[in-house]
């Protein structure tokens, strides 16, 4: 099997500067590309405090820490991904963005590259049919955070060849993650059961079933789960929720996957959850607090 060294990675939001860490970490020299320095100045500062706190808690011995952030370039240029062995996307989930960046750099990258895209919810075969290495393309989706999170879905298209399929599994084992195989539908494994159930949630706050923090706290003491669906959705982000129910909606015409009203008004006043300052709760302080959202 071909050895994967460098590693590109497209957009530094919330998943790709996650991405970039975690390659940077596990040794890999990593490029990542975003529109504006601005954009990687925040990724940066984000990749930096993770870091920190990693080592403050006795995940990772300094040195490597340092090691990391000199692995670790940012650029403007998709060019600049050309050298690398693998290339993950996580930009917006906007098929025609992503096809543009995947025909640019498909003529640039070697005959042994693999391209992975980290979308939540399209196929990987509207991605892969868009370049001429359709063999070599795979779907990687990592979950958020990405440092804490030890799950990758490794998504096989119908083109996908069985080395590209085992070279990827074996890069998300690198990565110190637990990879798992699943095929090329909408929302993989994750998002097929847990966006119908983060959806029911905002629908239980439009009827009124409870109050925001009686729904979190219901579902954290009475199933287990480390958060509560609200507070979930204000770390996945209210915005990319909306456009992955969106994209699930369109594929399956189900109306479990239909985005709520509510959500929708929320994207409009800018409450796109914790990366915006506020979502269903409200980050200014510790602890948040309850967004009055008029219900
Ligand atoms: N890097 C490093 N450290 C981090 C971090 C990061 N990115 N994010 C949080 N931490 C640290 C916290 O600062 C905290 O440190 P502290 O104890 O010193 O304060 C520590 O990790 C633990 O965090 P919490 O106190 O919040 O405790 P938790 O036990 O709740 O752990 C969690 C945090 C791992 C995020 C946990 O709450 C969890 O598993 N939540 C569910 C997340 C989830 O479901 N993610 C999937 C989303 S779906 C998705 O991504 C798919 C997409 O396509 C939509």
């Amino acid at each position: 099997m071909t050895e994967i060294r460098r590693v590109g990675v497209l957009g530094c939001g919330l998943m790709g500067s996650g991405i970039a860490q975690v390659a940077a970490t596990a040794s890999y020299d990593t490029v990542v590309r975003d529109v504006s320095k601005d954009i990687w100045e925040r990724a940066r500062a984000g990749i930096e405090k993770s870091l920190a706190k990693l080592v403050e808690k006795g995940k990772l011995a300094a040195a490597n820490r340092d090691a990391a952030l000199k692995r670790l370039t940012f650029t403007t240029a998709t060019a600049e991904l050309q050298g690398c062995d693998i290339v993950v996307e996580a930009v917006t989930e906007d098929l025609e963005l992503k096809n543009a960046l995947w025909k640019e750099l498909d003529g640039r990258s070697g005959p042994m590259t693999i391209f992975a895209s980290n979308t939540s919810s399209l196929t990987i075969a509207a991605m892969a049919a868009a370049t001429r290495r359709s063999d070599r393309f795979v779907g990687l989706h990592f979950f958020n955070p990405v440092p804490l999170m030890p799950l990758v879905e490794v998504v096989r298209t119908v083109t996908t060849s069985e080395e590209t399929f085992r070279r990827a599994f074996a890069f998300a084992q690198s990565l110190g993650k637990e990879p798992v195989a699943a095929k090329d539908n909408s929302g993989f494994i994750v998002n097929l059961l847990l966006v119908p159930y983060l959806l029911d949630a905002i629908r239980a706050v439009e009827h009124g079933v409870a109050s925001v923090p009686d729904i979190d706290k219901a579902m954290q003491l009475g199933c287990g789960y480390p958060m509560g669906p609200l507070t979930l959705l204000d770390l996945v982000g209210l915005d990319t929720t909306y456009k992955i129910a969106e994209i699930m909606f369109t594929e399956y015409r189900e109306r479990r996957y239909a985005p709520p009203p509510l959500l929708k008004r929320m994207v409009l006043a800018g409450l796109n959850g914790r990366k915006s300052g506020k979502g269903f709760y409200d980050y200014s302080g510790d602890p948040p607090k309850v967004v009055d959202l008029g219900i």
